[in-house]
Order: C-alpha cells, then structure tokens, then sequence
C-alpha cells in the first residue's frame, strides 16, 4: 500500500475519533420543561450555569439569547455546543439548566 494511502487512513481516523460528541450523559438527559429545571437545580447552580455560559458560549458565535429558544430547542442545541465548548458533564449540565430555565415559552 502507497505510504499516502496509509497516511491518509491515519489521518482520517484521528479526526473522526477526535470528533466532538457529547458524551453519554449529556445525550441521555431527558427533555425537561422550565418547572422541571428548576426544581432539581438551585438558584446558585443556575447561576454558576449563567456564568460558563457567558465564559464559554461567544467563542465561535456572538451570545445566543436563552429566551430565543424553546426548553425543547435548548435541549437539542446545547447537546450539540457542549462538547464544542469542551465542557465537561457537570459545567454541561448548569449550562443546559441556566438555558432551559431562562427559555421563551413553547
Ligand atoms: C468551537 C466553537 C463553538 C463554541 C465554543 C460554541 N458554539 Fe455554538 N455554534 C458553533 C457553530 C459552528 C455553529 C453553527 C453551526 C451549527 O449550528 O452547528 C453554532 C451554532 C449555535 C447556535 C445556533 C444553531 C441552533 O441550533 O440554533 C446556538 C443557539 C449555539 N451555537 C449555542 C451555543 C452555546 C449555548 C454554546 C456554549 C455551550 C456554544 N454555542 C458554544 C460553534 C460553537
């Protein structure tokens, strides 16, 4: 086999295994409405979720509004821009909590 092609493979291979997914936990979390949210995460976890938001979310984007989405959006975005922002389950988890508490109404 060509060195290029073996090359080629180990390149492949390196980026589809660096590819960023959400891990197990933050996939598996159920989709939960406002009042849900805020009964399992006090006022200080949402707030240290606000702050990581603000530390980690305007990166690559501006901001995103947290009343611009559903719960139900949030829910499916943030899945997505967690392991982007390399956070880890627990930061994911505040992040996902301050967003979904603070989301426009469905
Ligand atoms: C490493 C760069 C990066 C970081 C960090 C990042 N994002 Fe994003 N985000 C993107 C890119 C690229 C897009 C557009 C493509 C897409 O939608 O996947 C995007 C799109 C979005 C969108 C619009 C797409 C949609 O589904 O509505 C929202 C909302 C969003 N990001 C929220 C967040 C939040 C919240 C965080 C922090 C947890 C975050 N982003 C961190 C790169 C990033």
């Amino acid at each position: 086999m060509p060195k290029s092609i073996i090359l080629g493979c180990m390149v492949s291979l390196t980026i589809v295994g660096c590819y960023p997914k959400a891990s197990q936990v933050i996939r598996s979390l159920p989709v939960e409405s406002k009042e849900q949210i805020k009964a399992q995460y006090s006022q200080d976890q949402i707030a240290k979720g606000e702050t990581l938001f603000i530390n980690n979310c305007a990166k690559c984007h501006k901001l995103k509004q947290p009343d611009s989405k559903t719960p139900e959006q949030w829910n499916k975005t943030v899945k997505r821009m967690i392991p982007k922002a390399k956070l880890t389950d627990e930061e994911g988890k505040l992040v996902r909590a301050y967003l979904i508490a603070h989301a426009k109404d469905a």
